[in-house]
């Protein structure tokens, strides 16, 4: 069993949606996210801070709190009683406090069933509201047209191309920028 995660602020949120709960990472998680993480396609989109393979060394760390900061608001995606991916928000420092990068993935044998659009459209507004955010940004690899798809139909909007802006396996690489915002904090998020 992995080493518990240290408490976050989110600890007692859970937010339901039609065929799914998002609610923080558990320890008792592991074997879940082990079956679903451990997926060259579901890596091809991600930051390698995901790796592939995916061991249950990997898991551990990331349950423990030692890939991602789990006192931003990080959150499973249960299906059935079952952590089947992951999304999360992670925001900026001093200046770029009011600004999230959003990140997601789901275990590939969940895809193509609404799940993640529906998934967005509760958690977007949440994390805006609760992290009093102006803007909320997603960058997306070239072929994942998919996750576009998934951003395009919550109201983010695709702002342009970052050029260069990652390397993956060896190559850089551009993304498409997509963002949602608000003016005002009293608009709705
Ligand atoms: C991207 C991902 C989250 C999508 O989840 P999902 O639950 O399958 O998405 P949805 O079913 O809600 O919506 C997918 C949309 O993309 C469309 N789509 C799927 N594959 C597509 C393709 N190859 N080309 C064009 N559109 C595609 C679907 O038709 C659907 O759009 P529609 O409702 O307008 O028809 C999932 O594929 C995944 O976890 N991928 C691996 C991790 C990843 O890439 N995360 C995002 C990083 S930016």
């Amino acid at each position: 069993m992995p080493a518990l995660a240290p408490s976050s602020r989110f600890e007692s949120e859970r937010l339901t949606g039609e065929g799914f709960v998002l609610r923080p990472w558990r320890p008792s998680d592991l074997d879940s996210l082990l079956r679903h993480a451990n997926d060259a396609d579901v890596v091809r989109g991600l930051s390698s801070r995901f790796p592939h393979p995916y061991t249950r060394e990997d898991g551990e760390r990331f349950l423990s709190g030692a890939v991602v900061d789990l006192d931003d608001p990080v959150f499973a995606i249960e299906v059935d009683g079952h952590a089947c991916g992951g999304i999360g928000a992670r925001p900026g420092d001093a200046e770029r406090g009011h600004c999230a990068e959003l990140g997601y993935w789901l275990g590939k044998s969940l895809w193509g069933r609404g799940l993640m659009t529906r998934v967005v459209a509760t958690y977007a507004p949440w994390a805006m509201q609760r992290l009093a955010l102006f803007r909320l940004q997603a960058t997306v690899l070239g072929f994942n047209e998919a996750s576009a798809r998934v951003l395009l139909k919550n109201g983010f909007i695709e702002e342009g191309v970052a050029r260069c802006a990652l390397v993956k396996n060896g190559e850089p690489r551009d993304v498409r920028v997509f963002a949602r915002v608000r003016r005002s904090l009293c608009d709705a998020p």
